[in-house]
């Protein structure tokens, strides 16, 4: 609809209709105005799944929806690392969307994992920020191509469940700029989402619903969002501090009691009505947009996507250990399945983002009649303690069989919305077993289904380890594919797993300090952390194995020097040089040698997935722009590029460096300075043109301190050289020169004003 015409309509609208549009009508839809001829709209989780629900609706995935599919979490859609299934997800939730009358899926659940122990990192994408956001994107550019909305959640700094809705994150600018912001940035400017959701916590003592920074400077200005600012269900601490700070729709309903504070604050001249006229605009826009893409006759086609939903399941599991070739199995071996999620998948995580599906197929499901297949228990869905005869059937059944395939992972009960998990531990009982057969020299293929990093005291001890997630209602079936080799893995991990929980840098303080939770790591989150440490880690960000093998080489950038503002193009080759086809998420890292500055190592700027044939080789390319190579700077509020020597790594994963360039970079920006009676030598030493300009107090300076000149050599003996001199003065402030140069007082203001001028 134009633009002129929504202007028009609420226009025609009352104080008490505009208000009305502010917040739901019941717990999933909008308000209609019948005598303007708007309807409802109706919004629904989201993000990897249809959960629509009836008048009896929740936000914690407790009453029923209908039933849908349930595609893969989110952690396991990162770890594909691959835009087009994220596209094809989109594409395909569209679809479902259309077919079932909802205007808005609520996701993708672009939240930073900063603890491994965040009872929603199976719904979010990543530690990294790059990779969250560049998938976000496609997802959102899918679903919006159909003409369905997205609402890109929780905006922002919402990182643990914790006391999420009393939170108080106290994030430093330069980690909100670098981390927690830019996980949503290029997604928000790149796929223009016609939602975002505000999220529950407060960020720096501001809730998010109601910060102005966040939603108007932030989103709004810099970053052009012209969409609808959403709450998360019920994260409305002041509904008029709310559409003063950007916040346009309150869901779900208040009741009428957020409807009754906008109008009152109104007619008390406490909140501008232009205000009102904005955010009714806002959510008019979208359900406007909602009706012209309403489609009739569509069909929700559940068997077409479970199908879908077992593709994309193959592209994120992620082959972490694979001796000498243990996967894939061969037809016809011997396997004693072992584990209960073989026979009940473990396959998503609780809370909104639970589908009601009745099409979960198991990996036991598929092969139950294979005479070749044993299966035992192990282990019970829930169980801390070992069972010692569910234990003794499946040693018992693994000495008959060529290996044991032990299907472990993470209670249902462990890994929710609205509570954090409390360890990264698997229960004892699987640890036990798993560790029991390799006592017993049984050859043992491990498959994990949980939604976090879990700790693996076996690791060195199995032959093979297979990440299989939380990968939807398709889970055996790709199970099958990967595990007899009809699928090649290629999942990378989009996140690391730390060798313990308390190697994280959270673990001091995460869940234990009320409702301050202090963001001390800053910018060192994930990899970051472990890299600028040195830290060994169970398996790195990135990381991910194929059954065949992939060589680079060719590293070209087309050029060694440029100013920051210049793009450099990179390309290099990836060459299959196994048996059989594969595919290689290629990875770019950049990292400024010595910067100077506090700087994580290195850092993920771009990638790419390639398919290539047995003996195949492709070139892949990337542009690096700017940000690639930026730092947020406080001082000019703005991301600053320093000049310097860059190294850019095209990389397997963070941990396996295969080709790396360098690339000088000049900056274009100076980083104003004014010096003041405290600014020390050093800084005046970092600006050559200015010392020149009090080089007669300098010169002054170091004949107090006995300097030899201009022309003196480091060597005389006795003298104390002019490097000394300034590695002396380096700290001291410039107030000082009234003793070391015998100024007066007021040759410190002259100074200062000769330096500033
Ligand atoms: C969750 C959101 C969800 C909403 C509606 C909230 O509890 O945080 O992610 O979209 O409920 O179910």
């Amino acid at each position: 609809m134009e633009e002129s015409r929504i202007e028009e309509l609420v226009s025609q609208m009352t104080l008490e209709e505009k208000a009305s549009l502010l917040s739901g009508d019941d717990f999933w839809h909008t308000k209609a105005i019948e005598r303007l001829g708007i309807p409802r709209m109706m919004v629904s989780d989201g993000p990897v799944g249809l959960r629509k629900q009836d008048e009896h609706g929740d936000h914690l995935g407790v009453n029923e929806s209908i039933k849908a599919v349930c595609f893969p979490a989110g952690v396991l859609n990162a770890a594909s690392f691959d835009i087009d299934a994220l596209a094809k997800l989109g594409d395909t939730l569209a679809k479902e969307c259309l077919a079932e009358d909802v205007g808005v899926i609520l996701g993708p659940a672009m939240n930073i994992k900063r603890s491994p122990l965040c009872g929603r990192n199976f719904e979010y994408y990543s530690e990294d920020p790059t990779l969250s956001s560049k998938l976000g994107a496609a997802y959102v550019k899918a679903v919006q191509a159909r003409g369905v909305g997205t609402s890109p959640k929780h905006f922002a700094a919402n990182n643990q469940e914790h006391r999420r809705m009393s939170a108080d994150s106290k994030v430093s600018m330069r980690a909100l700029r670098e981390i927690y912001l830019a996980s949503f940035e290029e997604m928000v400017k790149d796929s223009k989402p016609w939602t975002v959701m505000g999220s529950y916590n407060r960020i720096n003592g501001c809730y998010s619903c109601e910060n102005n920074w966040l939603l108007n400077e932030v989103l709004r200005k810099e970053w052009g969002f012209d969409g609808l600012v959403v709450s998360d269900w019920g994260a409305v601490n002041d509904r008029v501090y709310g559409v003063a700070g950007g916040l346009d729709l309150e869901m779900p309903s208040s009741g009428g009691v957020g409807d009754r504070s906008i109008i009152e604050a109104v007619q008390n001249d406490e909140l501008d009505e232009k205000l009102v006229d904005k955010a009714a605009e806002n959510v008019l826009r979208i359900v406007m947009r909602y009706v012209e893409n309403k489609q009739k006759g569509l069909v929700f086609d559940r068997k077409a996507d479970h199908e879908e939903a077992r593709k994309l399941a193959g592209q994120g599991m992620v082959l972490l250990k694979n001796k000498a070739n243990t996967l894939p199995l061969i037809r016809g071996m011997k396997i004693a399945v072992i584990g209960c999620y073989a026979q009940k998948a473990r396959y998503q995580g609780g809370g909104s983002a639970h589908i009601n599906t009745d099409n979960v197929v198991s990996f036991m499901d598929l092969l139950k009649d294979d005479p070749d297949i044993s299966f035992s228990l192990g282990f019970r869905d829930g169980q801390e303690e070992t069972d010692p005869s569910l234990l003794e059937d499946a040693l018992r059944s693994a000495k008959e069989a060529d290996i044991a395939l032990v299907f472990a992972g993470l209670p249902d009960k462990y890994e929710s919305e609205a509570y954090d998990r409390f360890t990264m531990k698997l229960p004892q009982c699987q640890n036990d077993l798993i560790e029991r057969l390799c006592k017993e020299g049984i050859r043992c293929a491990v498959v994990l289904h949980n939604g976090s990093p879990v700790e693996m005291p076996w690791v060195s001890e199995v032959d093979a380890i297979l990440e299989a997630y939380l990968a939807g209602e398709a889970t055996g079936e790709a199970e099958y594919d990967i595990l007899f080799g009809d699928v090649n893995p290629s999942g990378k991990l989009a996140e690391s797993f730390p060798i313990r929980c308390e190697d994280n840098p959270t673990a001091l303080t995460f869940g234990l300090d009320g409702d301050h939770v202090d963001y001390r790591e800053d910018i060192f989150v994930g990899y970051r952390y472990y890299d600028k440490k040195k830290m060994d880690v169970l398996f790195p960000f990135g990381y991910g194995l194929s059954y065949t093998e992939f060589e680079y080489s060719d590293l070209v950038i087309d050029k060694s020097s440029m100013k920051d503002t210049e793009t450099v193009h990179i390309s290099l080759k990836v060459k299959n040089i196994g048996k059989i086809k594969g595919k290689e998420v290629v990875q770019i890292y950049v990292g400024q040698k010595d910067p100077g500055i506090v700087r994580p190592v290195r850092e993920l700027r771009a990638f790419t997935k390639v398919e290539l044939m047995p003996g195949e080789s492709k070139e892949v390319s990337f542009d690096l722009t700017k940000r690639a190579f930026a730092y947020w700077n406080d001082i000019i509020g703005d991301f600053h590029v320093l000049t310097g020597e860059y190294l850019i790594e095209a990389a397997r994963s963070s941990r396996d460096i295969a080709l790396t360039a360098q690339v000088h970079i000049d900056s274009t920006v100076e980083i104003p300075y004014r010096f003041t009676q405290n600014s020390t030598f050093g800084d005046l030493m970092e600006r050559p043109d200015k010392m020149e300009r009090i080089k007669d107090v300098l010169d002054a300076l170091k004949e107090g301190f006995g300097g030899q000149g201009e022309e003196s050599s480091d060597n005389d003996e006795g003298a104390i050289s002019n490097q000394m001199i300034e590695a002396m003065l380096k700290y001291m402030p410039l107030r000082a020169i009234v003793q070391f140069a015998g100024k007066e007082k007021s040759a410190i203001e002259d100074i200062i004003n000769r330096l500033n001028s």
